[in-house]
């Protein structure tokens, strides 16, 4: 039946806004929500059935009740419905007819609802038909759901908004083809059926929102193994996947139960139900999903092994099992009242998963990884047309706010929360949330209210950083008293205008300090302040800037000294101070901060990519560029430091990126940065040449492969010293290259190494790139996710032409259209990690990228929508650029038809 036919009202053109500000409370709830489907897969027929071939139908029994905190006197019920087709609805047992109920956009009011009533749908879905990926849907061999955030309305009528928790009881019936049925809690009963058909039944004792419900029907094999919680409860855990991936989900179920041991020691948590299951599939919007005791993942988030995966992809697999774990608390068993709390849920989560990450790995690492991402990517989105607060006031797509700035900066206000009140404090407050909100829905207000009640601080002012966005920037001066030994520090901050607010009140910012003497850390006297019993550590301290400017004063300060400053990265902000050479190079050798040890790094490497673009921008050639021999020393004293964390010593020599220099122009100049950022990296080649040898012989053992913090940090390190040696174009190299590609005994090598022969203009690099991207085809053809790493290399490929291979391999049997990874490892890779091909002066790259997202928007909204940010940023290029960006968003908007999705982010965008 066509909307027509069901006399659904013609489609408003303008999408509306939602607000933070019109939050009700539900006039109705649902004690209990009984599931019933029936799948038929596209091949079957059954008479008997009301089946038909491709169809679901959705039984639903649903016992509805007047909310006793609502103050309307409403007699009707309007549901959330979309994209389904209603067989029947009755009410405490009467079939409902014409005049009973009306369907509206996305809904369908029944009138003449009492007190308390049980209701009853039948509805059909076509899962086969589902390419938005959002409720259930069919990916590859199976049927899977993703519920996050209002997909549930698309399985059935529901009050589909978090605040209404219910008991689920779910029953799946499927042809035996499918032997594996799953949903949430535990399996209460199962059998068999006419037809060759099965079913079984879960119910989870657990009150959840819909978006937490998920199903899978399919051919699954499974691994498993249990964990004893620190109550003495076994669970037993189980990792479902196609047949053929069984031999990788070690990595994740070791995983699991680190995390579900970290939970109990660190925040108390243990898990609740009998049994934990993971599901991947390989269709799938995001990196994974936390449904109660069924989380459902990307297979790129589950499935490792030496052979396929490369340490950041095993990285990623420990990074996202622990987050979706850690969602049993922070998200379902305490969970959001309104989509505008996203930032409740996620932003804790993250921090929690990257704390933990820290404590299976190196912290300082760990910090670094994620101090560049929010620094390139969350950074920009703060300075850009979609820049929100962590708790926005508005949205039209929900799906368009699961963004960097809700889950990375989010995650940076929690950390900032954890410094201002320790260890201790911070530990009782969370406690003490949990133990409050237990089985609720609620807000970010929430949180902080227990941390306050908790700790018996005042949190008013911290608030601010859920209201405002934007980074804020401090300015940090000094000044050095050597006759009274005073050393102080004023530090302004300022806060640029976002769409939301043009004027920003003062932030509460947590500012870790040291000072750096000749020796080394100096010992902190503050003036005027209380003795500091959080550490024991007197060498450090957290500064509380709380006004728009401030100065604070250290007494007994006897060398005038360095400033370490915003140590940890103690605050998601920008900041200035002026640093001399000789200062960095100080830091960088002297500082007991690991992170400013490397922040320093960074600086040294920018200033001097600075040079190389000031010469580029006057029209000079880069093509022997040489860098002082001040800054090649610094670099030398790095890479021959013994004392170093090898980790951390790839990453101080590892320039900044691209995109992290874009983000620091008010005006990117695409060229610049890429011929500088080179020109700087082949001057450091030269003249560290023989290092950079010594240390690539060095770690290039043959040595098996684990993925330990140790065993990574050698790769790095050997593969920082590949990337440099390659850059000299010199035979011996090149080879040495080639024969990495060719003898590692795992991925990461053989990826560091394809990817050098591939971004090398020199011919003998070309020749081996050409083999090995054909031989590497021919070898992993078989595994999508090795297949996805193959065209990402080719699209990130910096050399010229890359575009049209780009578009050649879309119609290479490695691509498929309606798979959200392969469209991540081809389109998104090209548009947003190759800035040199996308930003091509005549426009190609742009018209690429809006011919992808006009022909997503209708397959996959979500997605088509994500595609648009590198568009978004059209206000950072030349004139030129912007007009060829601008003229591309103004034809996805012209479209008929846009999703919601994507009309925000354009809409938003051309503002
Ligand atoms: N809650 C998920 C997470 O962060 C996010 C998520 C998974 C999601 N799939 C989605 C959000 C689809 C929106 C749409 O762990
Ligand atoms: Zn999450």
């Amino acid at each position: 039946m066509t909307a027509v036919e069901q006399n659904l009202p013609a489609k408003d053109s303008a999408p509306k806004t939602i607000y933070l500000k019109d939050y009700r409370v539900p006039d109705y709830l649902i004690k209990t929500t009984d599931l019933r489907f029936d799948i038929y897969d596209r091949n079957e027929k059954d008479e008997k059935s009301e089946g038909r071939d491709g169809e679901t139908i959705v039984s639903a029994m649903l016992q509805f009740y007047r909310n006793p905190a609502a103050t309307d006197a409403v007699t009707q019920l309007t549901l959330h419905g979309a994209d389904l087709e209603l067989v029947s609805i009755a009410l405490n047992g009467k079939v409902l007819g014409e005049g009973d109920y009306q369907f509206g956009e996305e809904s369908i009011t029944i009138f003449n609802t009492p007190e308390e009533f049980t209701l009853i749908t039948i509805t059909k879905i076509k899962p086969e038909q589902n390419t938005s990926l959002e409720g259930l849907y069919r990916s590859r061999t199976m049927y899977c759901t993703q519920c996050e955030a209002e997909g549930f309305r698309k399985i059935t009528y529901y009050l589909d908004r978090p605040d209404v928790m219910s008991e689920f009881t779910t029953t799946v019936v499927a042809d035996k083809k499918y032997p594996v049925l799953l949903s949430n809690g535990n399996l209460i009963d199962q059998g068999e059926l006419d037809g060759n058909r099965h079913y079984a039944t879960w119910h989870d004792p657990f009150k959840k929102p819909a978006y937490l419900f998920a199903l899978v029907a399919g051919d699954l094999a499974h691994i498993e193994d249990k964990f004893t919680t620190r109550s003495g409860r076994d669970v037993a855990l189980k990792i479902f996947v196609e047949p053929k991936d069984l031999d990788k989900c070690d990595h994740a179920m070791e995983s699991l139960k680190n995390s579900m041991r970290w939970d109990e020691e660190v925040y108390g948590r243990e898990y609740d139900l009998n049994i934990f299951m993971i599901v991947a599939v390989d269709d799938f919007n995001m990196g994974a999903m936390e449904n109660k005791g069924l989380n459902i993942f990307n297979t790129s988030c589950v499935l490792a092994k030496p052979e396929t995966t490369t340490d950041a992809g095993f990285q990623r697999v420990e990074g996202v099992v622990a987050h979706e774990y850690f969602h049993n608390w922070s998200g379902n068993r305490v969970t959001c009242r309104d989509w505008f709390q996203l930032s409740l849920k996620e932003g804790f989560t993250v921090y929690r998963d990257s704390e933990f990450s820290a404590d299976m790995g190196s912290r300082t690492v760990k910090r670094v990884e994620d101090v560049t991402l929010l620094r390139t990517a969350q950074f920009a989105e703060d300075a850009g047309p979609m820049a929100h607060p962590i708790r926005p006031e508005s949205y039209i797509e929900i799906s368009n706010f699961y963004t960097m700035t809700i889950y990375e900066k989010g995650a940076e206000i929690i950390r900032m929360l954890a410094t201002l009140l320790g260890k201790e404090n911070f530990r009782k407050g969370t406690d003490l949330y949990f133990d409050r909100h237990d089985g609720q829905a609620v807000t970010t207000e929430d949180f902080v209210k227990a941390l306050e009640d908790a700790s018996g601080r005042d949190l008013t002012q911290f608030k601010r950083w859920y209201s405002q966005a934007g980074t804020p920037r401090l300015h940090i001066t000094d000044s050095y008293d050597e006759d009274a030994q005073e050393y102080s520090l004023t530090i302004k901050q300022t806060c640029p205008p976002t769409p939301e607010c043009e004027n920003k009140l003062p932030f509460h910012i947590p500012v870790a300090v040291g000072l750096i003497g000749s020796a080394g850390d100096l010992p902190l006297v503050l003036q005027n302040a209380e003795p500091d019993f959080e550490t024991s550590d007197n060498t450090y301290k957290v500064l509380e800037l709380t006004e728009t400017e401030q100065t604070f004063v250290f007494g007994r300060v006897q060398e005038k000294p360095v400033p370490s400053l915003l140590r940890g990265f103690s605050a998601p902000v920008k900041w200035d101070y002026d640093y001399t050479r000789d200062d960095l190079i100080l830091l960088m050798s002297r500082d007991s901060d690991g992170f400013n040890r490397w922040e320093a790094s960074q600086q040294l490497g920018l200033q001097a990519i600075e040079q190389a673009m000031e010469a580029y921008q006057q029209g000079n050639s880069l093509s022997n560029w040489q860098v002082d021999a001040e800054l090649v020393e610094a670099y030398r004293s790095v890479l021959q430091n013994e004392s170093l964390d090898k980790a951390m010593v790839a990453y101080m020599l590892s320039l900044p990126s691209e995109a992290y220099l874009s983000e620091l122009a008010d005006i990117v100049d695409v060229e610049a940065i890429h011929y500088g950022r080179v020109a700087v990296r082949r001057a450091l080649a030269n003249a560290l040449r023989n290092e950079f040898e010594t240390l690539y012989r060095a770690y290039n053992h043959q040595q098996a492969y684990a993925a330990t913090a140790d065993g990574i940090a050698a790769r790095s390190l050997k593969n920082v010293a590949l990337g440099y040696l390659t850059l000299l174009n010199d035979e011996t190299l090149i080879k040495r290259c080639e024969q990495q590609y060719r003898t590692a005994n795992n991925m990461t090598d053989v990826m560091a190494a394809l990817t050098q022969l591939v971004n090398s203009d020199a011919p003998l690099a070309q020749q081996y790139a050409a083999s090995a991207l054909e031989d590497f085809y021919q070898r992993w053809q078989g595994e999508s996710l090795v297949v996805n790493q193959w065209l990402s290399v080719q699209a990130m490929c910096v050399l010229p032409r890359t575009l049209e291979k780009v578009k050649a391999l879309q119609s290479h049997a490695a691509f498929d259209g309606k798979n959200p990874n392969k469209i991540r490892a081809l389109i998104a890779a090209f548009c947003n990690n190759n800035p040199i091909n996308f930003h091509a002066d005549d426009g190609a790259g742009y018209q690429f990228l809006a011919d992808q997202i006009i022909h997503l928007n209708t397959q996959n909204p979500q997605i088509a929508s994500r595609l648009l940010t590198p568009l978004t940023k059209w206000k950072k290029y030349g004139p030129q650029r912007q007009a060829l960006m601008k003229k591309q968003l103004e034809r996805i908007l012209a479209e008929p038809d846009l999703s919601k999705d994507v009309f925000e982010v354009v809409s938003k965008s051309l503002v």
